[in-house]
């Protein structure tokens, strides 16, 4: 990041700055881009595309914005491990790999079985280079008892117990990341790199990223609306379980800060879009495919099945329902698009735990052809 740069969250709430864990991680401000030619394709004048994508150096997606607070928080601690978990292609658990590597900490990924995808590979063998101990576990509650065995051994082997960040980087401090997006996106808006979005178009997954910016965005007196794209099942996000996350989110930072801006949601407010997600979590869909494959063709920006791909895909289709017209649009880009080709071309599956062998050994889902 520039050394110059001071992120809004703590330049317009200094308290915050003197309260929240925060370690600097990301490059920040993230460039939003006009898609003028897929603007002018699906007949929108004014189609954005917000660059987290290209959050990190190494990195990016949007991982590290969370990361900032929930490793900086595992920093002031005296832990030297980090517990975390998702399903095997998770993006979350290699960021995490990464940056704790970067501050000299351990990390431990615990993982669920996934459909096969092409990313699946790259993220296993990225969190191999990176030192990650990836375990698998064949559902939640096996997990759950996994979690027990990693805190007990971390504490053997350290002195003192990991610290663990759940799913996706999804609490509090995790979201606040995405607060400080939102005012970010304004800060960029005021300087007239682009006008007010009527439209965010985001994945859901698990739900902070869109909790983080919906709150950011009525803080800071947006009109913006966010339009979470569902990419997980409906038991792992609803409207509730977002509801709850953006309450504590605000209640946080208001305990922390009491001048920080304190806003009320109603039930319109989360309104989740629930007809991009297929077959299901992982399972890649055509029209994602296709979107995918012109935003690659015209920009070179590459989208993942599982999650982005999706979220662009919402705007084909409204754009064809013509509900888009006139409307000042941004699809904001949550996958990373550093290469990792070098660092992966060299790491042997054979080397990772033998339950991650089959991702490498069977065919991957029809629909992926490599790219995301
Ligand atoms: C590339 C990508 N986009 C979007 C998401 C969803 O974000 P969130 O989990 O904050 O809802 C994820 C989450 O894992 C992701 O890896």
């Amino acid at each position: 990041m520039n050394k110059q740069y001071k992120i809004p969250l703590f330049r317009d709430y200094p308290k915050l700055e003197k309260q929240l864990p925060y370690v600097s991680l990301a490059t920040l401000p993230t460039p939003v881009e006009r898609l003028e030619e897929i603007g002018d394709q699906l007949g929108l004048k004014n189609l954005y595309i917000k660059r987290d994508d290209l959050s990190g150096a190494v990195y990016g997606g949007n991982k590290v914005r969370k990361l900032e607070f929930l490793l900086g928080n595992i920093l002031r601690s005296n832990s030297k491990q980090v517990i975390t978990l998702g399903f095997a292609g998770s993006n979350h658990a290699l960021a995490t790999a990464i940056y704790a590597q970067q501050l000299g900490l351990r990390s431990v990924s615990l993982l669920m079985p996934q459909v096969n995808a092409h990313y699946v590979r790259r993220n296993l063998l990225a969190s191999q280079y990176y030192n990650a101990k990836l375990c698998h576990y064949r559902n939640i509650t096996i997990m759950s008892l996994g979690i027990i065995s990693q805190f007990i051994k971390g504490k053997i082997k350290d002195g003192v117990f990991p610290r663990f960040i759940p799913a996706g980087g999804s609490c509090p401090l995790g979201v606040i990341g995405y607060v400080n997006a939102a005012m970010e996106l304004k800060d960029q808006i005021i300087a007239g790199k682009l006008p007010e979005p009527d439209l965010i178009y985001v994945p859901l997954g698990s739900m902070g990223t869109s909790a983080g910016l919906m709150l950011g965005i009525k803080a800071v007196g947006l009109k913006t609306r966010v339009i979470p794209i569902r990419v997980i099942e409906q038991k792992m996000a609803s409207p509730k379980q977002m509801l709850r996350l953006i309450s504590q989110t605000q209640s946080l930072l208001r305990e922390l800060d009491p001048a920080f801006t304190c806003v009320r949601f109603s039930k319109d407010d989360l309104y989740i879009r629930n007809d991009c997600l297929g077959k299901g979590y992982a399972h890649f869909t055509e029209k994602a495919v296709i979107a995918a494959d012109i935003i690659k063709r015209k920009t070179g920006i590459i989208l993942n099945g599982t999650y982005s791909a999706k979220a662009f895909s919402a705007i084909f289709d409204d754009a064809d329902r013509k509900i888009l017209n006139g409307k000042t649009v941004l699809f904001w880009n949550t996958y990373n698009s550093r290469d990792l080709s070098k660092i992966t071309a060299g790491i042997d599956y054979h080397n990772l735990p033998k339950e991650f062998h089959w991702y490498f050994e069977e065919d991957v889902q029809p629909l992926d052809k490599g790219k995301g």
